[in-house]
């Protein structure tokens, strides 16, 4: 029988130089989106997909993901005696078991490929998965969740895929597209951050992939790619050469950008409004100086 995919790589080495002077001192997974930081609506979507090994990839600076992660029984203590349940329950969900979670770092910032490299030793003969805290996704069933329903069906390499307007298509990965078959495509392999005018598709790659060990073989080659950097993609597209599949899995749900100030900023506001305790008051916020910025034009 198939393995099923329980370990997942969250690649975190990296500056946030976007995010500055925020991210001088406070790593950007750990920036709030609403309440909580990034990293926890990625953990939240890998522990509803079954994963049960969490593998960050880290590096110099990030030493308050693995305190976000650890117990703080000072904390927890002062909160039983004020009797704060409901502040306990929430700090549970940041709570990890003993040895669920390793840490591995990246010494070196050579790509996002070469980040996962860096976990090779944790994943060993497995399937596994691969979200990147940044690309944060609302959807009724979480997307890795969507994705592992889909790997239980086809076999190989799986994706997840969004259409991005032509002129976006070169800040991605991009589907060669060998079949089209609805939710699921099939590929001839995938392009990194293809030159303007040069992409295969507009089905772009977005940061949730279940991935075959093969993948990892290819990455101990450490060939350089687009931006002269260790490209994730490249190495998912020669196991594509060698005969695996590569599927792309066009996923339920909304993608924000949360790399990007402005996606950042659209995902608060999103997700507040989503929320019952804050939406209303948001919203009427929202209404009010919309209008009033409309009637002083
Ligand atoms: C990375 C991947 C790229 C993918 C993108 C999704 O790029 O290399 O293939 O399309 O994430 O967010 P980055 O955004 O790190 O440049």
């Amino acid at each position: 029988m198939r393995k099923k995919v329980t370990k997942a790589i969250f690649p975190v080495a990296g500056l946030g130089t976007r995010f500055l002077p925020a991210t001088k001192s406070v790593p950007k997974e750990i920036m709030t989106l609403v309440d909580r930081p990034l990293v926890q609506y990625a953990i939240d979507e890998a522990r509803e997909a079954g994963i049960k090994d969490f593998i960050f990839v880290t590096s110099r600076g990030k030493g308050a993901l693995e305190d976000y992660f650890d117990m703080a029984p000072q904390l927890e203590q002062e909160l039983r005696k004020k009797g704060k349940d409901d502040l306990l329950e929430i700090l549970k969900g940041t709570n990890m078991d003993s040895g669920q979670v390793a840490y591995v770092r990246q010494h070196k910032p050579l790509g996002l490929g070469h980040a996962v490299w860096c976990a090779r030793h944790l994943i060993a003969n497995e399937p596994f998965a691969v979200i990147l805290p940044d690309d944060v996704i609302a959807a009724n069933k979480p997307c890795l969740g969507q994705m592992v329903e889909a790997y239980a069906e086809h076999q190989g390499n799986i994706v997840a895929a969004m259409e991005v307007p032509e002129d976006k298509a070169s800040a991605y990965g991009v589907l060669d597209i060998k079949e089209d078959m609805g939710r699921i495509v099939s590929t001839n392999g995938m392009v990194e951050k293809p030159a303007p005018g040069e992409a295969p598709s507009n089905l772009a790659v977005i940061g949730r992939y279940i991935l075959t060990p093969t993948v990892l073989r290819k990455l101990n080659k450490k060939q350089t790619g687009a931006g002269g950097e260790i490209q994730l993609t490249d190495a998912i597209a020669a196991a594509r050469a060698e005969g695996e599949e590569v599927y792309g899995f066009r996923f339920e749900g909304e993608r924000f950008d949360c790399g990007s100030k402005a996606g950042f900023l659209q995902a608060t506001v999103a997700f507040a409004l989503a929320r019952e305790d804050l939406g209303g008051e948001l919203r009427a916020f929202l209404q009010d100086i919309l209008y009033s910025e409309k009637a002083a034009q």
